[in-house]
């Protein structure tokens, strides 16, 4: 996603919706991975994310090879109010994959069906686990429960895993050059759709407070130990006085 280019709008918009879309087909065979939404105090976790990919991932992820600043400046600009960004992370609480969902601003959307675009981004050390189509499930349940009627996907012709992803859902696909873009027709929203993401709003929130619970316990442990270590060597030195 190139944070300099409008969110396009096509006569795509148009055509039938897709089958249904992932979530909904497999969702409940495949092991669960808690996906928490971010917020404004999430920036500098998704900055680090973000800085951590290399120029190649970069250049796959925004169309082009941001430089830190650049990244810098993105993210501080990013809109949660309006856009919705989502995060998996690891026992540390490293945001290891992260997913952009972008709304066009409402002056574009009236008299138009909505539509969002999707970015996403797994550390190369976490891929092909997954990470990437739940983000892209997610994100579809999410778009789906605010009216969007088509997401909206640009990668480059070569990014033959994203290409996978968006096409497994059913999005149509238009290459021009090295570039291609994906357009997915979601169904409306249901009741079910709504009480899913309720559903994994609150289990993904509670995985974050277990595991932020964890690693203040290791803290902890950590300390107790400094803390004997030193009272061992502050015994051990009054001994020999
Ligand atoms: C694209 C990206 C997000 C995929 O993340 P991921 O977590 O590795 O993807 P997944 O593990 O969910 O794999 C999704 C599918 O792609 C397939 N896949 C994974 N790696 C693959 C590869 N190297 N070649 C072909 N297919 C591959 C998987 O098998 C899976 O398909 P399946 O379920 O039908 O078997 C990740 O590679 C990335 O961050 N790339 C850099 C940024 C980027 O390209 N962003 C997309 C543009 S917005």
């Amino acid at each position: 996603m190139n944070p300099e280019r409008a969110i396009p709008t096509d006569p795509v918009l148009l055509r039938e919706p897709s089958p249904l879309p992932p979530a909904q087909r497999t969702g409940a065979l495949r092991r669960w991975v808690p996906i928490r939404s971010l917020t404004a105090q999430d920036r500098k976790a998704l900055a680090t994310h973000l800085l951590a990919l290399d120029a190649d991932d970069r250049y796959l992820r925004f169309g082009q090879a941001l430089s830190d600043a650049q990244i810098l400046h993105q993210v501080e600009a990013m809109d949660f109010g309006r856009d919705e960004v989502f995060g998996i992370v690891n026992r540390r609480l490293q945001l290891i994959a992260t997913a952009h969902l972008a709304y066009a601003p409402e002056a574009e959307r009236i008299g138009r069906l909505a539509m969002a675009e999707f970015g996403v981004s797994v550390l190369p050390r976490v891929r092909g686990r997954g990470y990437g189509e739940r983000l892209f499930d997610h994100a579809v349940m999410h778009a789906r429960n605010r009216g969007i009627a088509t997401l909206y996907i640009h990668a480059l012709s070569d990014n033959r895993v994203m290409l996978h992803i968006a096409r497994k859902a059913g999005a149509i696909l238009e290459r021009e050059g090295n570039e291609s873009e994906a357009w997915l027709r979601l169904p409306p929203d249901t009741l079910a759709s709504r009480f899913e993401e309720l559903v994994e709003t609150h289990a993904a929130a509670f995985d974050y407070h277990l595991k932020q619970q964890a690693q203040r316990v290791g803290e902890l442990i950590e300390v107790v130990g400094e803390v004997r270590e030193h009272l061992r060597r502050e015994g051990g030195g009054s001994a020999q006085q």
